[in-house]
């Protein structure tokens, strides 16, 4: 599959790091807010501008989604510029939709092309087409779209959108954002009461940004950490300029390099601290980190702040299985964390893990178990033992296997090892973080090839 932005892919060796970590630096925009700012602003008529949108290949593949179905969408100098004669204004696009790398964008775009009255085709890469669709063509289903795809409902598939879609009532199986995503936004074009159950609270990016747009959602909590929210169609998007903070999944990586790297002092600025994001953080503080925030504001609807980051001794932590929705994209580098931890650690409730861009959990056991850490998995719990006394962590070779955070957690185990750690490729690293490598050589990490 071809990459919009062709990166060669080439072998990249990583050492620890010769110094301590040190300085300031600011991650691209948030992936999840991105990718909701360019899709809701296509479905506004009128002009939306974005700035610290994220340039990374998922959402520019976004991006040209967006344009192949009608809406004008151009940089003009550091803001992207959306012009939209709304959902009203799309057509049948003249050609597959490929999202590339994208769980996101399939998901969230399979909702919005379902209420609308033409036909779709969508695939994406080989990392994509593997990944489970039915989660979203199941409740999809409901509002009269046909879904046609290949065996086990995975893609590529052609989307038979019904233009007089009926409203979506469901409670979902498992506890995602991206399909909550992908049944409101199905909502905005049926007649009635759109409702999503959800078990646990995920990411409510597209509910904050819902009401950003003029658009009324209604969230009602349950007394087990779950929700409710409900969306009276059709309704109709007013264009609102929107501005991305920095993302909490990318700030991830530098953070726990930052942690484990020792002497190291890092600031991170403009954050996103959605609390729905922000599990990592909390988990990170219970294993003592010293990681505070400085200057904690409202941009855009959504928290930012700067982060401190000082490198510290680490101990081994039991993280709640309810916890897994705000930290799902953080647990391969804070498995690495735990690796270098005093004592075992326990994440529980990782099933979600197995069916990412790819199966993580199986992926992550692969990376610290081949740098010399020891791991295992019970049931969906992965159990890392710790720093073992007088063994030395790292001189392995990691396979990425399409997953730009495999990639990046790996550059981080091999920044705070005592041996160099080998990548295979680090090309998809472009999908959520572009500049990945220098921002890190920035703070003097000293990656090289
Ligand atoms: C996302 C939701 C999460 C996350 C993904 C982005 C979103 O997936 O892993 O990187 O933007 O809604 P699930 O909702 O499938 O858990």
């Amino acid at each position: 599959m071809e990459r919009l932005a062709e990166t060669a892919a080439r072998p990249l060796t990583v050492s620890a790091a010769a110094r301590p970590l040190g300085g300031e630096i600011a991650v691209p925009g948030d992936k999840s807010i991105s990718h909701r700012a360019l899709m809701f602003a296509a479905l506004a008529r009128g002009v939306t501008r974005i700035s610290g949108l994220l340039e990374g290949e998922d959402v520019l593949r976004t991006a040209a989604a967006m344009r192949a179905l009608g809406a004008d969408i151009r940089r003009e100098g550091a803001e992207w510029v959306v012009e939209s004669a709304g959902v009203q204004g799309f057509s049948e696009p003249s050609d597959v939709l490929d999202m590339g790398n994208s769980g996101t964008a399939a998901r969230l775009l399979s909702g919005i092309l379902s209420g609308l009255p033409f036909t779709c085709f969508m695939t994406g890469d080989a990392s994509l087409r593997g990944r489970p669709m039915r989660r979203v063509t199941t409740p999809l289903s409901a509002n009269g779209a046909v879904f046609v795809t290949r065996a086990d409902e995975k893609l590529p598939m052609a989307i038979v959108g019904n233009g007089s879609p009926a409203p979506i009532v469901y409670r979902m199986p498992v506890a995602s954002a991206q399909v909550k995503s992908a049944i409101l936004l199905a909502g905005l074009n049926a007649t009635g009461a759109t409702r999503v159950e959800e078990p646990v609270a995920t990411r409510d990016h597209t509910e904050n940004m819902l009401r950003h747009f003029g658009v009324p959602v209604t969230i009602e909590a349950d007394a087990r950490g779950g929700r409710v929210i409900t969306l009276d169609g059709p309704a109709r998007l007013t264009a609102w300029d929107v501005i991305v903070p920095g993302d909490p999944s990318s700030a991830a990586f530098p953070i726990v390099a930052a942690l484990l790297v020792p002497g190291s002092e890092i600031v991170i600025s403009n954050v996103g601290l959605n609390a729905l994001r922000t599990g990592l953080f909390v988990t990170l503080r219970e294993m003592g980190a010293d990681l505070t925030v400085v200057g904690e504001r409202v941009e855009g609807g959504e928290p930012v702040g700067d982060l401190r980051v000082r490198a510290g001794v680490l101990r081994g932590v039991d993280v709640p299985p309810e916890r897994a929705p705000s930290m799902i994209d953080e647990y391969p580098v804070l498995a690495v964390a735990c690796a270098f931890a005093e004592g075992p650690s326990r994440l529980r409730g990782l099933a979600e893990l197995r069916v990412k861009e790819s199966d993580r959990l199986a992926a992550t056991v692969a990376l610290l178990t081949a740098n010399g850490a020891a791991v295992h998995v019970e049931g969906d719990d992965m159990i890392v033992e710790g720093r073992q006394s007088g063994r030395p962590l790292g001189g392995g070779t990691v396979e990425t296997r399409m997953d730009h955070r495999l990639a990046m957690s790996a550059i981080v185990m091999g920044l705070a090892a005592s041996r160099p750690v080998t990548i295979d490729d680090t090309a998809f690293i472009e999908t959520s973080f572009p500049g990945f490598v220098t921002l890190m050589n920035v703070l003097g990490a000293g990656i090289g090839a």
